[in-house]
C-alpha cells in the first residue's frame, strides 16, 4: 500500500507553509469518488455518511456533487442544514431515540428510519399515518460475517427488527422504506448480494414501499488488495432493483448510504519526525503527533493498517524501508499511529504522511490526552 506521489506532493508543499499535524483533503478526488456513485447505472438516492467526517468544507463538496447526507445525530443534522442540504436531501438513522428527539428530528423534514418496534409504536403513537422506514436485521436470512467494528446483522448485532419483529409488522401501509447496513469495509461483493437478497425477500410482505435503503459499508483496499469494485456494484444492484420491482409491481427507489469509500482516499494525514529510538532491526518514529488526532490505529490497532510514506528533509536520499512504528509525542503507550509498518530511516524533520486518511479520522478524534484538533485543508 502506497500513497500517490501526486497527492505527497501536495502534503510536502503545504508542510512549507503549515504547521504540522494536519489533515489534507484533495476535493478533485472526493467529487470523482462521488460521480462514481452517482454514476452507478440504476438510479440512486446517495446520502452520504457523515460519521465519516462532517467538516463543513467537506459536506458543502458532497452537496455540490449532487449527494445527500444520512445522519445520525441532530448535532450532524444541524450542520447539514447550516450547510445548505434540503430536509428532503437527509436521512435520519439511529435507535434508542427518545420523544423529544424523535419529534425533534420529525419538525426538520428528514426521512427516517426507525431501529425497533418500540421506536416503531412510538413514532405511531407521535405521528400517525406519517410514513417511515424500518431497519431490516436480517441476519437470520443470511449467515451474518463479522466486518470491521463487529457484527451489523444477525443475533450478534443490537441493531435493527429481527425476524419476528419484522414479521409483526407484515402488511404495515405506514411502512415505506426498508434499510439494511450489512457491515462495513466490505469488498467483496457476494456477501453485499446474499445480504440485499435476504432484504428482497420482505418486500412482498410491505404493500406501500417506496424505497430500499441498502445502506454503505463500501470497502477501501488494504495491503495487496484491489479497489472497490463499482463496475460490478453497479450490476449487481441493477439486477436487485430489478428483482425488487417484479416482487413489488412497481419500481422502488434505491438509497445507498456511503460512508468511507467517499472520501478515505481523498484525505492524508501529515506529520513531522520528532524523534527516532533504534531498537535493533526495528526503528521507534516519533512525531508531533498523536493518535488521538488520528485515531483509527487506537480504535483497530490489528487492522487500521493506513497506506504510509516518509518524506525525508533537504532531499535526503531516503534508503531501503525498515521495520517501523510511529508513535504519538505522549505518554500514553498505545499511542501509535503506525503499529507494524516500514518507513526507510528517518531523522527528525522527516514528514510523515498517513493515507487513507478522509474517513473516520478527523471525525473520530478524542479529547483524550490533551491534544488539539489537527487543522483540515483543502485543495
Ligand atoms: C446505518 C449506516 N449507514 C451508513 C454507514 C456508513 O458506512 P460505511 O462508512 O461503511 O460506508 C454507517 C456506518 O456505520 C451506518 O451505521
Amino acid at each position: 500500500m502506497t500513497v500517490d506521489p501526486a497527492f505527497l506532493d501536495i502534503a510536502a508543499d503545504l508542510a512549507r507553509r503549515e504547521p504540522t499535524p494536519f489533515y489534507v483533503y484533495d476535493t478533485a478526488r472526493l467529487r470523482s469518488t462521488c460521480r462514481s456513485l452517482r454514476g452507478l447505472p440504476t438510479r440512486a438516492r446517495v446520502y452520504f455518511a457523515t460519521m465519516a467526517n462532517a467538516h463543513p468544507r467537506f459536506l458543502e463538496v458532497i452537496r455540490e456533487e449532487g449527494l445527500g447526507v444520512f445522519v445520525n445525530t441532530m448535532g450532524h443534522l444541524g450542520r447539514a442544514l447550516e450547510v445548505g442540504f434540503e430536509p428532503g436531501r437527509i436521512v435520519y438513522t439511529a435507535s434508542g431515540m427518545s420523544e423529544a428527539l424523535m419529534r425533534e428530528v420529525r419538525a426538520t423534514g428528514a426521512e427516517v428510519n426507525l431501529d425497533s418496534i418500540g421506536q416503531v409504536a412510538l413514532w405511531r403513537t407521535l405521528f400517525p399515518g406519517q410514513p417511515f422506514g424500518i431497519r431490516c436485521n436480517i441476519g437470520d436470512r443470511i449467515e451474518a460475517r463479522e466486518t470491521r467494528a463487529g457484527f451489523f446483522v444477525g443475533p450478534q448485532s443490537r441493531l435493527g427488527l429481527s425476524g419476528p419483529e419484522l414479521e409483526s409488522v407484515f402488511g404495515s401501509p405506514d411502512i415505506h422504506g426498508l434499510h439494511l447496513y450489512a457491515g462495513t469495509d466490505i469488498l467483496d461483493l457476494r456477501y453485499f448480494e446474499a445480504a440485499y437478497r435476504a432484504l428482497l425477500e420482505l418486500v412482498p410482505h410491505f404493500p406501500a414501499l417506496d424505497y430500499l435503503d441498502l445502506g454503505g459499508g463500501f470497502g477501501v483496499p488494504g495491503p495487496g488488495q484491489d479497489p472497490f469494485d463499482f463496475h460490478g456494484y453497479g450490476a449487481l444492484v441493477a439486477q436487485i432493483m430489478d428483482d425488487a420491482a417484479a416482487l413489488a409491481g412497481r419500481p422502488l427507489d434505491l438509497v445507498l448510504e456511503p460512508g468511507r469509500i467517499v472520501g478515505a482516499e481523498a484525505g492524508l494525514f501529515v506529520c513531522r519526525v520528532t524523534d527516532v529510538k533504534p531498537r535493533g532491526e526495528r526503528q521507534l518514529v516519533g512525531v508531533d503527533a498523536s493518535s488521538a488526532q488520528f485515531p483509527r490505529p487506537l480504535l483497530y490497532p490489528d487492522s487500521a493498517l493506513h497506506p504510509h510514506a516518509l518524506l525525508p528533509t533537504h532531499g535526503r536520499d531516503p534508503g531501503p524501508p525498515v521495520p517501523s512504528q510511529v508513535y504519538g509525542c505522549s505518554t500514553y503507550s498505545r499511542d501509535f499511529l503506525v503499529w507494524d509498518g516500514a518507513l526507510p530511516p528517518a531523522q527528525p524533520g522527516d514528514l510523515v504522511v498517513l493515507g487513507q486518511a478522509g474517513a473516520y479520522c478527523a471525525s473520530l478524534r478524542t479529547e483524550f490526552l490533551g491534544f488539539p484538533p489537527a487543522p483540515e485543508h483543502y485543495r
